[in-house]
């Protein structure tokens, strides 16, 4: 075995197997370590591709598609028999999604020179010249130290546990539970409206659970612009997701095969009972096995790596990315720093934009942004404009059945500089890349307002929106005086 590398990565999820992959190109010889074992397998791919990002939007198309061949064909005039789902065909089509793509990033590796080191890493020394990194393999236990120039730690994050509603992998679960129910619950609760929530909550209530959704906040969406948020209310308990702001669950427990949860509302207590529960409160940062006592690595108060805004952490040559160090948990968040972190090394100016991250819950209609949001804007000292236009009138979004939700942008008064770009929409998602390329490109409200966008599409609404922050919406009625 191996045991001296130019760059060793611990952790081989997207921040971790991209900067492995990129290190590669730039000519190190790179190992990344890899604990996860998926259904049996050794797997690369982080949570991201094995019980994130991958699986759940397997089963938001699955379910997506059930819902709208039962409840849209009509309209369009298609009759179906009966429809039926079989939950044992939707879960095993998202298990080959994900043994393809972890395959693939095996593959991957190994055909730019990676070695895939399956086991525990762990950071011994990270302040000598040559890092010292502890290498216990999955298949025997067996330890080997490995030196290293440079060590990315990619460890990424778990989900957080409360001490009111215990997992127990059958009836009160986490997000890797909640992706492998057998059948469809009848009644099923889940803790937190965060993503987690609204999307796992989204696809059992599309195969037909009663979903009720409890979120200690007293605001739903908070992270959003408001706008965005109380549309995207409006829409989800239409779809009859139960979404109860301000309730504090205060015990869960598991009573004759239900979950009974007692929550406590404005001081006032009630129970409910379901068949599961999923508890999505958020992820913590995941460093156990990962810091030797002694390694010499700064955490924050949170449990983080403290790291500056390349990834660099207090140790040179020792960087740390993705779930594991501040900024929003996302896997293209991961990704971008890997390859910023690795091109660092190689000595590039490599640099993340923080401020065009882009943001996407993954319900339906989808709800997306980039940038600031209209409060965040006027906290941060702003003269704001802000435009917004309905979907109710784009012709495309009409003729997809899709005409609800809206698309607004938020811009600097005084500069016309786009803030934000915020959506509540079908493929709402797709459609803030464009104020993410724009607020790259330093564009302005009129810039959006002079280009020329293709009728009929979704798209034709982030220019109603432009204009419309000037009063000149065409397909609305605008009140304000026009520019
Ligand atoms: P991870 O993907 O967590 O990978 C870290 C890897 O390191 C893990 O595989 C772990 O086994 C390994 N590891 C840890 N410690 C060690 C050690 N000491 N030695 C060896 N290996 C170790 N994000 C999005 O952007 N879009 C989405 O749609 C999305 N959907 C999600 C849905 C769900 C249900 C969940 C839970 C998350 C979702 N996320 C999504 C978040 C996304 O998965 C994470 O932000 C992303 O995976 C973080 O990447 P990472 O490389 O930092 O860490
Ligand atoms: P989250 O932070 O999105 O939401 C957690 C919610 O739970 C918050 O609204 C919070 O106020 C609430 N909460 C916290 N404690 C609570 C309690 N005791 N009772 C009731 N409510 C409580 O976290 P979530 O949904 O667990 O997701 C974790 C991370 O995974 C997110 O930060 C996100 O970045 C990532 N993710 C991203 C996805 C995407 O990009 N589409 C999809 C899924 C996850």
């Amino acid at each position: 075995m191996k045991t001296s590398y130019d760059l060793v990565v611990i952790g081989g999820g997207p921040g971790g197997y991209e900067a492995a992959i990129r290190g590669a190109q730039l000519g190190f010889s790179v190992a990344c370590i890899e604990k996860r074992v998926h259904k049996g397998e050794p797997a690369l791919g982080g949570t991201c591709l094995n019980v994130g990002c991958i699986p759940s939007k397997a089963l938001l198309d699955s379910s997506h598609r059930y819902e709208a061949t039962k409840h849209e064909l009509a309209d369009h005039g298609i009759s179906t028999g009966d429809v039926n789902i079989d939950i044992a065909k939707m879960l095993e089509r998202k298990d080959s999604i994900v043994k393809g793509l972890t395959a693939g990033v095996a593959g991957l590796l190994k055909g730019n020179g990676v070695d895939w080191l399956q086991g525990w890493g762990t950071l011994v020394d990270g302040k000598s010249a040559d890092k010292k990194v502890k290498f216990t393999a999955l298949a025997d236990d067996a330890e080997t130290e490995i030196t290293a120039k440079y060590v990315i730690l990619a460890a990424g994050s778990v989900p957080i546990e409360i001490p009111v509603a215990k997992t127990d992998g059958e009836f009160i679960v986490d997000s890797t539970g909640a992706l492998e129910f057998s059948e469809v619950p009848k009644r099923l609760g889940v803790i937190g409206a965060g993503v987690i929530g609204l999307e796992l909550g989204s696809v059992w209530r599309r195969l037909g659970a009663e979903v009720v959704v409890y979120e200690a906040m007293p605001e739903f969406l908070a992270v959003a612009d408001k706008e965005i948020s109380k549309e995207a209310a409006k829409l989800l308990k239409k779809q009859g997701l139960d979404i109860r702001v301000d309730t504090k669950v205060t015990n869960a427990e598991v009573v004759n095969g239900e979950v009974v949860v007692t929550t406590d509302v404005k001081g006032e207590t009630k129970t409910e009972t379901f068949d599961k529960l999923i508890v999505c409160v958020g992820r913590r940062a995941y460093s156990e096995k990962l810091l030797a006592e002694g390694c010499g690595i700064e955490l924050t108060e949170r449990g983080l790596v403290a790291v500056d805004d390349q990834c660099k952490t207090n140790l040179d040559g020792v960087y740390a990315i993705g779930d594991l160090v501040r900024g929003p948990m996302l896997a293209h968040k991961a990704m971008e720093e890997g390859m910023m972190a690795v091109e660092r090394i190689h000595g590039e100016k490599a640099q993340v934009n923080y401020d065009t991250i882009i943001s996407v819950i993954y319900t339906h209609p989808e709800i997306a942004w980039v940038g600031l949001s209209e409060q965040a804007a006027i906290e941060k000292g702003y003269e704001v404009k802000t435009g917004s236009f309905s979907l109710a009138a784009n012709g495309r979004a009409l003729a997809q059945g899709e005409g609800v939700g809206l698309i607004k942008v938020v811009a600097d008064a005084k500069t016309d500089r786009l803030l934000g770009m915020h959506a509540v929409a079908v493929g709402a998602g797709d459609i803030v890349h464009q104020g993410m390329i724009a607020m790259e490109f330093v564009s302005s409200i009129e810039d959006l307002q002079l280009m020329t966008f293709a009728h009929p599409t979704v798209s034709e609404a982030v220019h109603e929106a432009a204009l419309s922050a000037d009063g000149r919406a065409i397909h609305a009625i605008q009140r304000k005086k026009r520019k």
